[in-house]
């Protein structure tokens, strides 16, 4: 179906009214990536050890997703209510891994996972926190409304996380200091307890050591799904739960009995409708992350942006009389149905707050780079690379998405345009970093006669292997003013052999201070080289501030007479003979399927082997795409999938759902919304390899990317050729180590916790894949 565009409009901005953007920026714009990019194009890989629910990335028969829920819950079970709200979920568990309430590895994995994503703007307890959103959705649970603004404690708090041989009277005082209800009490560790298992290390007087295959027995038949099993079969009677039958009711710790029973059954038996309980569970782990000490404020649950800049950065080009505005724009595109997001329009105001763009104009049109999936969004990127005079700079930008439809939408920052400021920035192609060495360049406007600042926040390890979670620290140093380069100077600061300074490093430079402070901040390390560029310095008489009333004619060398180049999405393109679309039988070596969904189940596609989106797709292209795959198919008019196999959740529909033509042929049908065009091979079945896909995690590693190899070996620990290769021979040959790789294309991997390296990231460019 297409939207017709006064309805698609009119639905947008009501959409756009009930649930309005952040401003832009906004505290929550880090949090807001982890939690939305899950996988695909700049995905957090946040999910690395929770995704999919049955990743036992710590080891056999460790749930990393009920590892992450129970993170949650020991964090803040050791709140009290009684003389206002004290503890509650603010990452006091880093100090507690040693007391007898937090027992076993799982909760030093977990911290371990979550210290690399902790920044100034990503703090311990907001990590926890939406760490269950992870576990809960990955498991096929529901959203748990997830708001950020915790703010971590600096010490461990007191003991009192529930034990399975607490009486189910100390379970309800338990619960009561917690501030939860009987009731909630009974919600909270059904719902807490639906994934995962008892481990026969920790508790062998519930799991005698020995009784089970992998060192785990579950707490009902879906141990990776979070469903309502654990009440279902408790009501029935055919429960196994450790924690309700078993040695566990002679040792008097059948804990999940003494609370499911502590009111007669009578809230178990309301979880037996399957909603109910996804409702239930909803409301009381929202309440569960929501614990926070009197005078913590949260924010409103962190919605993805409709429309989000992401990583803009200005640079001075060599000469120094233009700039570089790059960066890129998300698209929300989850709503979107049958229609897409084909363009984004950037129209920026210049310093002043005027038109005066130079010859290129201030538009800029950006096309579809990218896609990345949520949990429950889609989102793609339109990469933005705009050349901006010096000499009139840019103060902000406004936002026009183009669809495919014709239809389009403009957004504005909630009335305040996106700021840009071109007073101070990061001047990265000057800036490095090696091995502790940091030079950091910031370019300044020559008007702002005033002290500039380097502040830095990076981390250090607490040096207690109890301390999984490293410290962060802030550093703060005035910049040396250097070269003036036309209207701007260059300001540079530098470390020495600061080994902490790795690329988890965050880098802001500051001029001004309060309110008149310009700042280009929370810039990543990560993005810098390991050499210092020179830059291609104008002569030194072309020094000159913007204010100044006359100044040298050095904006005389952009040409002035071009006309503009802005495309106009949307504008019909005149075809000569428009020939009808008709669904191809046949292609190569490939026939039609016909038409099928796509998957339905959670954070799988119909067909897993490999995407691409791109304008201009046809069958045919798709196809080669596709080369080596047994089947193919397309989707959206712009969407290539290949795979070996087609989901069991992706069902043939009729031919006539897939009415949407190739935005490269229009003579062919390409799929439509959430509808595949399927073809299969007419040729041999491939031998069964399963899907050809990228391994997220080989235990105890993670994978980080694809590196490029060095003359001298990007990885020179060892060396294990071997003709039957595997990641797994790798991992084992390579155990010990904090990285291994597979070549050709060198694929690394890390332990958790350990990450970033420098050696690695340094001298290695990262690959696309
Ligand atoms: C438990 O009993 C119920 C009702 O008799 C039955 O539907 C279910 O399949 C049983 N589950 C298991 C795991 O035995
Ligand atoms: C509650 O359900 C359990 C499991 O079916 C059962 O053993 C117990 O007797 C029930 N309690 C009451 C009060 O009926
Ligand atoms: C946490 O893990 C480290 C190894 O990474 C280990 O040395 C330490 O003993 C662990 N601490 C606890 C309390 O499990
Ligand atoms: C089809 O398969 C045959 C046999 O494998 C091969 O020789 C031929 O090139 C293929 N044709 C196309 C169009 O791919
Ligand atoms: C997919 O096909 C398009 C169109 O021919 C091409 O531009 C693109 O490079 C192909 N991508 C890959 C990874 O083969
Ligand atoms: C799938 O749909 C196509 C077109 O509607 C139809 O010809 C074909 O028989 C269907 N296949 C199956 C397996 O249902």
């Amino acid at each position: 179906m297409r939207w017709n565009t006064h309805l698609w409009s009119a639905m947008l901005s009501l959409s756009t009214l009930a649930n309005a953007d952040p401003t832009w920026p906004s505290q929550v714009d880090e949090l807001e990536e982890i939690m939305y990019q899950v996988q695909g194009y700049r995905s957090r890989q946040f999910g690395g050890t929770v995704i999919p629910c049955s990743s036992e990335a710590s080891g056999p028969g460790r749930h990393n997703a009920a590892e992450w829920l129970r993170a949650a819950f020991h964090d803040m079970a050791t709140t009290t209510i009684f003389d206002g709200r004290a503890g509650g979920l603010d990452g006091s568990l880093q100090y507690e891994l040693t007391s007898s309430d937090n027992i076993g590895p799982a909760f030093n994995t977990t911290l371990k996972f979550m210290a690399d994503y902790y920044t100034s703007r990503s703090g311990v307890a907001d990590l926890i926190a939406l760490g269950v959103y992870y576990a809960v959705r990955s498991c096929g649970g529901p959203v748990v409304p997830y708001a950020s603004g915790r703010v971590d404690a600096t010490q461990a708090g007191p003991i009192g996380v529930p034990l399975p041989q607490n009486s189910a009277f100390t379970f309800q005082q338990q619960f009561t200091r917690m501030g939860f209800s009987q009731t909630e009490m009974i919600q909270v560790v059904a719902c807490g307890h639906t994934i995962g298992g008892v481990h026969e290390t920790e508790f062998p007087e519930i799991v005698p050591v020995g009784t089970t295959a992998d060192g785990e027995a579950t707490m009902d038949s879906t141990v990776d799904v979070f469903d309502n099993k654990i009440v279902t079969e408790y009501i029935a009677g055919n429960t196994t739960n450790p924690m309700v039958v078993g040695p566990s009711v002679k040792a008097t710790r059948n804990s999940d009995f003494k609370v499911f029973n502590s009111d007669g059954n009578a809230t178990m038996a309301a979880l037996v409708d399957p909603q109910a309980f996804k409702d239930v569970c909803a409301t009381v782990l929202r309440k569960m992350i929501e614990v926070v000490p009197d005078g913590v404020v949260l924010t409103d649950p962190v919605q993805p942006y409709a429309v989000k800049p992401v990583d803009m950065q200005l640079t001075l080009n060599p000469g120094a009389s233009t700039m570089q505005l790059s960066g890129f724009i998300r698209v929300r595109t989850t709503d979107f149905g049958a229609d897409s997001a084909e363009s984004v329009l950037l129209t920026y105001k210049d310093r002043s707050g005027g038109d005066d763009c130079g010859s290129l104009g201030c538009t800029y049109t950006a096309s579809v780079l990218g896609a990345t999936q949520g949990f429950d969004d889609t989102f793609v990127w339109f990469p933005i690379d705009l050349q901006i005079p010096t000499s009139s700079g840019i103060s902000s930008f406004t936002l026009t998405v183009n669809m495919a439809s014709g239809a389009s939408e403009a957004y504005d920052n909630n009335g305040n345009s996106y700021p840009m400021q071109d007073a101070i920035f990061m001047q990265q192609p000057q800036s490095c970093l090696l091995e502790g060495n940091l030079k950091v360049v910031a370019a300044v406007r020559n008007d702002l006669d005033l002290p500039v600042n380097l502040h830095l926040s990076y981390k250090t390890p607490v040096g207690d292997p109890n301390r999984p979670v490293p410290t962060l620290n802030d550093d703060t140093v005035e910049m040396t003013k250097g070269d003036c380069v036309g209207l701007y100077t260059f300001y540079t600061a530098s470390y020495e052999d600061l080994g902490a300074l790795d690329y988890a490093t965050k880098i802001d430079v500051i001029t001004g201070s309060g309110e008149t402070a310009s700042r280009d901040d929370f810039k990543a390390a990560s993005g810098l080289g390991a050499n210092c560029a020179a830059f291609n310095a104008p002569p030194a008489s072309l020094c000159s501030r913007a204010d100044d009333p006359d100044p040298p004619a050095e904006t005389s060398s952009v040409p002035v007479t071009m006309t503009p180049t802005v495309t106009s999405p949307g504008t019909a393109t005149s075809t000569a003979a428009v020939e009808t679309p008709y669904h191809r039988e046949t292609l190569g070596n490939y026939t039609l399927v016909g038409c099928n969904t796509e998957a339905t189940a959670t954070g799988v596609r119909a067909l897993g082997g490999a995407s691409y989106v791109y304008d201009g797709m046809t069958l045919e292209s798709c196809m080669t795409n596709c080369t080596g795959f047994y089947y193919w198919g397309t989707e959206y008019g712009r969407e290539c999938y290949c795979g070996n196999k087609v989901d069991a959740s992706s069902t043939n529909v009729t031919l006539d759902e897939c009415n949407i033509v190739c935005s490269g042929d229009e003579t062919e049908y390409c799929g439509a919304g959430d509808r595949l065009e399927l073809y299969v091979t007419t040729g041999p079945i491939p031998t069964p390899t399963g899907t050809l896909a990228i391994k997220p995690t080989v235990t105890p590693y993670l994978r980080i990317g694809c590196y490029e190899e060095l003359p001298t070996r990007a990885l020179t620990g060892g060396d294990f050729p071997n003709d039957a290769m595997t990641l797994e021979l790798c991992a084992s040959s390579c155990a010990g180590f904090t990285y291994f790789g597979t070549e050709t294309l060198t694929a690394t991997w890390f332990v958790p916790g350990t990450r970033p390296n420098t050696a690695v990231a340094a001298t290695g460019s990262r690959c696309t894949d």
